[in-house]
């Protein structure tokens, strides 16, 4: 818990709206292994973690409601009628996406007053956006009795966007912000939406991202294209998603598609059942199987998916070679972001300071690392600060 960022929040709102607000905690996530497969239907192996987006919230006594946005001291007001997609709006098209959505459901709230920050690095792929809109769904909820089930909230920021953000991504990211457990990581059936925790413990090794600290441009094209991609070729399958086929019917019909789509295609089908083996080594312990998988995790979203970029790559490469790295890949949607390695404990400090220095070496950009707790999803924070 990041005790100072709460307090800015709180003093932010509370100087702002001269009201008592209610507060949200809403995690980033992580991911184990299992990129893109999401909203083919597949499997995901996501954590929350303890990098969150805090939202203080309140009813307004205004006819229009009040955003102000603490990391970018950026204030934005707007009336809850004919809510439309911003051009270039950016954070704001996260809020009134939600808001948007929750109205399509029939669903009436009123002007509200809401100041947010967080500590969740941004473009670091740890999926800060689903972190915003599951805390203001979840406060919106809370405030207005919507009677929402997380289930439903979460649909409600995924939809938020595809719609107003224009990303159509899959349901992994706000799913595991919302769904979090303590130390635990969700094997997640993007099918059904159900989960199984998976105690999270290394022992001897523990869990380093690296981020690159770039983010490429058209990250939302190549995303939505990955994911037309798919869907073309499940069309061609005649299956409803990727996560109905198998290698075999793939080959059936290779002579159909490019190269290209079949690699892609074939790269969905492998992932899956990646994640499925991934959770069953992580259950008997097995990490240098575990970590197996994520360096061929990563092959496959460089070579076949070719969602990676030489950033990425030379982060997996080097760790690669380091005898005390026993997996990394890029994580979540790929063109920049963050590795996720598994380093033995001990050499952890020697591994974080040789890779950075190689790093900047080679592209005189300095890389960032984080140390991650997994912690519970989205939550009501107030009962922690009334005490
Ligand atoms: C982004 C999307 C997710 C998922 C990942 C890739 O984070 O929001 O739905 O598709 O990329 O695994």
């Amino acid at each position: 818990m990041n005790k100072s960022l709460v307090e800015n929040i709180i003093n932010a709102f509370e100087e702002r709206f001269q009201t008592n607000p209610l507060l949200i905690n809403s995690p980033g996530r992580i991911n184990i292994i299992g990129e893109h497969t999401d909203y083919n239907e597949g499997f995901v192996f996501p954590a929350a973690i303890d990098k969150s987006i805090v939202a203080a919230i309140a009813k307004s006594d205004n006819d229009f409601c009040s955003v102000y946005a603490l990391d970018n001291d950026e204030l934005y007001q707007f009336q809850l009628e004919n809510i439309q997609s911003i051009k270039n709006g950016n954070w704001r098209n996260y809020i009134v996406g939600v808001v948007a959505q929750i109205q399509k459901k029939g669903l009436k709230i009123e002007p509200f007053n809401l100041v947010f920050g967080g500590d969740i690095p941004s473009g670091a792929g740890l999926s800060s956006s689903a972190a915003l809109e599951n805390s203001i769904v979840f406060g919106l909820n809370e405030i207005f009795n919507l009677n929402l089930s997380k289930s439903e909230m979460i649909l409600i920021s995924q939809h938020a966007e595809h719609n107003y953000v224009g990303v159509k991504c899959g349901i992994m990211d706000q799913y595991a912000s919302m769904f979090g457990v303590t130390d635990h990581a969700l094997l997640l059936d993007c099918r059904t939406h159900k989960a199984k925790p998976y105690k999270v413990y290394f022992k001897d090794y523990q869990l380093v991202l690296i981020n690159t600290n770039v983010t490429h441009s058209l990250v939302d094209v190549e995303y939505n294209d990955r994911r037309m991609v798919c869907e073309k070729v499940a069309e061609l399958l005649n299956v409803p998603f990727l996560r109905d086929a198998s290698e075999e019917d793939l080959v059936d019909i290779k002579s159909k598609i490019s190269e290209d789509d079949y690699q892609k295609a074939l790269y969905i089908i492998q992932e899956n059942k990646r994640v499925l083996k991934a959770a069953q080594k992580m259950q008997e312990n097995n990490l240098k199987a575990l970590g197996e998988l994520l360096f061929e995790a990563h092959s496959g979203a460089q070579l076949q998916f070719k969602i990676s970029c030489k950033e990425l790559d030379f982060l997996v490469e080097e760790a690669k070679e380091n005898p005390n790295v026993i997996g990394a890949r890029m994580m979540g949607g790929g063109f920049g972001g963050c590795t996720i390695n598994i380093v033995k404990n001990n050499y952890v400090n020697e591994f974080i300071e040789n890779i950075s220095k190689a790093y900047k070496k080679k592209f005189d950009i300095e890389s960032s690392i984080y140390f991650i707790k997994l912690s519970e999803g989205t939550h009501i924070l107030n009962h922690i600060y009334q005490e």
